[in-house]
């Protein structure tokens, strides 16, 4: 069993940024064709150009997930580029506008479930049926500790990505049978581009795990990669804590 993920398609959203970018460099230096999507085109070229000349193969396609129809044709250009077919599907980009519930606009909470959730189920509703056609395909999850344990500020956020830990396990039951592996993984605390904003604050956060440290978004892809490839073949239905260990304490 290997990581080789030669002849594959995978479609990474928000593959342009953070823990996305390290997941798509990861699947391409293993030999899959890389399709990534954001809304930032001049990140997605050249996160491209990064696996371009570093020897692999890549696109960007530039689809904002808030938007269904943009959602839908996001899949069906993947599997053009694809040649006919997505092998692996990560769901990983994602929007986390924390703050106290009282005041979350309703602007901010349908983003966060459009993005979050929405865009996930849509994509799988696209993608999964045509992999289930294949008789395989690998889905992974792009979660996070809190959708395990309550934190204050995070409700909307955490309540998005609670709902995706089930659909994991949903599309487990759905798509399984027809050779379609579906997991996740629930990072903690990781330096990314996203992050960036909150400072020291996500060391305070990291300083909560176990481990005592933030993650490095090519930590995160790692497991993410695991699962996605071949020496994952018996993993269905799982979430993969890449926290430092903060949901073991
Ligand atoms: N970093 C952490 O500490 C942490 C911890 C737990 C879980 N996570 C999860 O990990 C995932 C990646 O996070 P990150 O830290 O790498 O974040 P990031 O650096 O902010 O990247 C987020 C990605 O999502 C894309 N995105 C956001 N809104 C979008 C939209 N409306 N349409 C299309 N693409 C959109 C962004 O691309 P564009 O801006 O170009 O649209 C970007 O590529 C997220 O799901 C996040 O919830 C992160």
């Amino acid at each position: 069993m290997t990581q080789d993920f030669a002849g594959r398609t995978a479609l990474v959203t928000g593959g342009n940024s953070g823990i996305g970018r390290a997941v798509a460099g990861q699947l391409a230096q293993r030999g899959a064709h890389v399709v990534i999507s954001g809304r930032d085109t001049a990140r997605g070229n050249k996160a491209v150009e990064e696996i371009r000349s570093a020897g692999g193969t890549a696109d960007f396609v530039q689809a904002d997930l808030a938007d269904l129809d943009q959602v839908r044709s996001l899949a069906k250009q993947a599997v053009e580029l694809g040649g006919g077919h997505v092998d692996v599907l990560v769901n990983n980009a994602g929007i986390f506008p924390f703050g106290p519930t009282a005041e979350v606009s309703d602007r901010d909470f349908d983003a966060v479930f459009a993005v979050n959730v929405r865009a996930p189920f849509y994509l799988v509703a696209e993608l999964a049926p045509l992999m289930a056609a294949r008789g395989s395909g690998a889905i992974v999850n792009v979660t996070t500790m809190v959708a395990y344990f309550g934190m204050s500020g995070m409700a909307a956020y955490g309540s998005s990505k609670a709902a995706v830990e089930l659909l994991t396990r949903s599309w487990a039951a759905e798509f399984g049978p027809s050779g379609v592996r579906v997991n996740a993984v629930s990072p903690g605390p990781t330096r990314t581009e996203g992050t960036a904003v909150m400072g020291e604050g996500l060391d305070g956060l990291a300083g909560t795990t176990p481990l005592q440290r933030v993650g490095l978004p090519e930590e995160v892809a790692a497991g993410i990669v695991f699962l996605a490839s071949d020496q994952a073949s018996l993993i269905h239905g799982a979430t993969l804590p890449i926290d430092g260990g903060r949901l073991a304490v």
